[in-house]
């Protein structure tokens, strides 16, 4: 793994927009896995006034997101569709018909299967951007995911809810469950960045870089990535052992 840190969460943000603005001024079709979170807003940020400064085109960009709650759908403030096109799409130039959001409502298991397809008949992801969860979780895919896993029903542990509790209107409303890509669909992915900051991620980033590669430490699978790139700021690196 390429594990770069830096001073502040400033550099780090720009360091990983950087990297998605030359891929996609190189590759205008390029198929991008976004993520939700706070760790990816900075990053956002930075393409939106990439696009309005320079131009930089989205029209051809397709785009898949890991995740989504079960039950809320675009109209919910809480849902990861929402979330998505107030913090990124409404302000590009992309075809919302060309983003993709797992879907929360319906038949869960059959969204599932229609979203790989999906990402098969885009061709596969180029670059997945994501974050990691206080206890490893990539995606929704918890501790004791298994590697194999695609596009599946998770259920968040009580450390995911706690965690999420806070971008609820009230920690009862959060749901149990997810619909989430799996560790194989991130595997897949030709490139993936993750960027972490915060002491709240130091634990989970050290064993994620320096443990054992293992099902209960999701991220720790990225070890066996051909190319992944991790970004972190002091704190999120204060564990690391070099
Ligand atoms: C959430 C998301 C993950 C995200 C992680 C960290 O539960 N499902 O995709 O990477 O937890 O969130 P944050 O960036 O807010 O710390």
């Amino acid at each position: 793994m390429d594990v770069r840190k830096f001073d502040s969460v400033e550099a780090l943000n720009q360091a990983a927009a950087a990297m998605i603005i030359e891929a996609v001024k190189e590759t205008p079709h390029l198929v991008l896995g976004l993520s939700t979170g706070n760790s990816p807003i900075g990053v956002y940020q930075r393409l939106i006034a990439d696009h309005r400064e320079n131009g930089t085109s989205y029209k051809e960009v397709t785009t898949f997101n890991l995740d989504e709650y079960e039950g809320l759908d675009e109209n919910s403030p809480q849902s990861y569709r929402y979330f998505m096109n107030e913090q990124l799409f409404d302000h590009l130039d992309i075809a919302k018909e060309n983003t993709h959001v797992p879907s929360g409502v319906g038949d869960l298991a059959e969204n599932c299967k229609e979203y790989e397809r999906l990402i098969e008949a885009a061709g596969g992801i180029g670059i997945q951007l994501i974050g990691i969860g206080t206890n490893g979780h990539i995606a929704f895919n918890e501790p004791g995911t298994s590697f194999e896993s695609l596009t599946h029903i998770a259920d968040l542990s009580q450390e995911t809810i706690d965690a999420n509790a806070k971008y609820f209107p009230s920690p009862g409303d959060i749901p149990s469950r997810a619909i989430s890509m799996g560790i194989q669909s991130i595997m897949n992915a030709r490139k993936v960045i993750m960027v972490a900051f915060g002491q709240s991620k130091a634990r989970a980033v050290k064993e994620m870089l320096e443990g054992p590669v293992s099902t209960e430490l999701p991220a720790s699978v990225l070890q066996g990535h051909p190319d992944a790139i991790i970004l972190l700021d002091r704190e999120a690196a204060s564990l690391l052992s070099n």
